[in-house]
């Protein structure tokens, strides 16, 4: 049996061998193969429950997964890998699947749901309008991934009105001129189109609420992309769970899914207090405490005073983005500022916890997630979660009248809807003319940037931070957008 006290990432803490990769884990350097393996809930990455389904089928999974709290990143890659699952202390509950058959849903997916319900200890299932699907790219759902949607695409179309999905592994227009392996591109084309023939959008970004409709708050929906779900929950006051590139794939073929977790009410009250006792400026400011929020919450949803102002929106992004992958971050308050805590429409009696969050801790993270050399940088990425035009505009002011050095690339990831219309105002163009390049449909995480033969990235994102070292093997340069830019152009 291995017992951890610490969450799992599976995107980047467990090896395709089952090895657990993170230092910071309790059970670092142990094996999960044939192992009754225990631990609080997944953090992090969506896409982990394919990750699972992956070992599952390399025959390095653990043999029952026992959990502590409610995670579907968990659930699903379990009840698809089947590997036995169970949640402390709870109990399942029976699920009549025909139930779902009387709504239309075809007999397997009823099934499959009926089965999740039963461990998730609901049996209400509502409306999937708005489902956002992640596990789009090839480098984070594999083969066996692949596969998995070539079996459901050959069967279904989705049901769900709106289906938006995650970024793939990259520019689905202009990959040739990125050094992307050509067998590589091939299995991400028969991915996108597996999905746009099931009836997705072709968002292909992790910002969907910048370019897609969304609907009013406190609506329920379905959305699996860590940094959405963080978005939506705290800044647009839209209910939805954490939910895996798996459950979401079935909800969305369904048209139905779950109600449980964060669709109810109580879930969404305040567990933790972050005091925020520093002045916060710009994003990095931004991201250094969404990273805080993530350690220090542990789970439990924070509410945080002390920020003076209204965070723009892309420091809420990249806030939320940074405590989704440092912890597990799906909603978060903060005092008169988010929509439940300005219209109070939730409770401080349950606080467990206070903490205060100083400048020093900041300042350690910052230096933590600092990995790389100035000068070995050969890879400059910005937009993570996907740059917004404020972003991108910023980006093209800084480089005006700049070179980006030799030896150097430089990316400005977004989706294909905000490059058109950064093009639109030139913006593509004064950023090509400094060296760089506007990306679209991928990021420096979910790309195979390793294969292409960077070894060095430098990011102002407290997410890309998190994932580059471990997923794609790149020692990093952390730092403002502006201090990135400064060390990378022409003397
Ligand atoms: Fe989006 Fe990639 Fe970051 S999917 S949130 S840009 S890791």
């Amino acid at each position: 049996m291995l017992k951890s006290k610490t969450q799992i990432s599976w995107l980047d803490d467990v090896d395709e061998k089952g090895n657990i990769i993170n230092p910071n884990s309790d059970i670092y350097g142990k094996n999960i193969t044939g192992e009754v393996l225990e631990y609080p809930s997944a953090s992090g990455s969506t896409v982990g429950s394919d990750r699972i389904v992956n070992l599952a089928r390399r025959g390095h999974a653990p043999k029952k997964i026992i959990i502590e709290k409610v995670d579907p990143i968990t659930i699903w890659g379990a009840l698809l890998g089947r590997i036995e699952i169970e949640i402390k202390g709870k109990e399942k509950k029976a699920v009549d699947a025909s139930r779902l058959e009387k709504l239309g849903v075809e007999n397997e997916i009823a099934e499959m749901l009926a089965h999740a319900g039963e461990v998730l200890g609901t049996d209400e299932f509502i409306k999937a309008d708005y489902v956002q699907i992640a596990g789009v790219s090839y480098k984070t759902i594999t083969e066996t991934g692949l596969e998995l949607r070539r079996y459901f695409g050959e069967k279904y179309r989705f049901r769900a009105k709106h289906v938006t999905i995650n970024p793939a592994g990259m520019d689905m227009l202009d990959w040739k001129s990125y050094n992307v392996p050509e067998s590589f591109a091939r299995k991400q084309e028969e991915i996108i189109e597996i999905y746009m023939r099931m009836g997705a959008k072709p968002t292909i970004t992790c910002t969907p609420y910048l370019v897609s409709e969304m609907p009013e708050p406190f609506t329920d929906v379905f959305m699996s992309e860590s940094s959405v779900v963080a978005y939506l929950n705290s800044v647009m006051g839209i209910r939805t769970n954490r939910e895996s590139g798996l459950s979401t794939l079935l909800y969305a073929i369904a048209g139905y899914g779950p109600r449980y977790g964060l669709h109810l009410k109580e879930n969404r009250e305040p567990r933790v207090e972050l005091d925020v006792d520093t002045e916060l400026k710009g994003m990095l400011d931004f991201t250094l405490l969404g990273y805080a929020m993530g350690e220090l919450s542990k789970g439990r949803v924070p509410y945080i005073r002390g920020i003076k102002g209204m965070p723009t929106l892309e420091e809420f992004k990249t806030m939320g983005a940074a405590g989704a992958a440092s912890g597990s971050i799906d909603l978060y308050h903060i005092e008169g500022v988010t929509p439940e805590a300005k219209a109070k429409m939730i409770s401080l009696d349950n606080i467990e916890e206070k903490i205060t969050v100083t400048r020093e801790m900041l300042n350690e993270i910052k230096e933590k997630l600092n990995t790389g050399k100035e000068e070995e940088i050969n890879l400059v990425t910005f937009g993570c979660p996907h740059a917004s035009l404020e972003e991108i505009k910023e980006i093209a002011g800084l480089l005006a009248g700049k070179k980006v050095r030799q030896g150097v690339e430089l990316w400005v990831c977004t989706s294909r809807a905000m490059k058109e219309k950064a093009s639109e105002l030139g913006l593509v163009k004064k950023i090509e003319s400094a060296g760089g390049h506007v990306v679209a449909d991928t990021c420096m995480v979910v790309s195979p940037i390793e294969e292409m033969g960077y070894a060095t990235t430098a990011t102002n994102s407290g997410k890309a931070a998190k994932y580059l070292p471990r997923f794609c093997k790149q020692n990093v340069v952390f730092d403002t957008t502006e201090g990135i830019i400064g060390k990378i152009v022409e003397k």
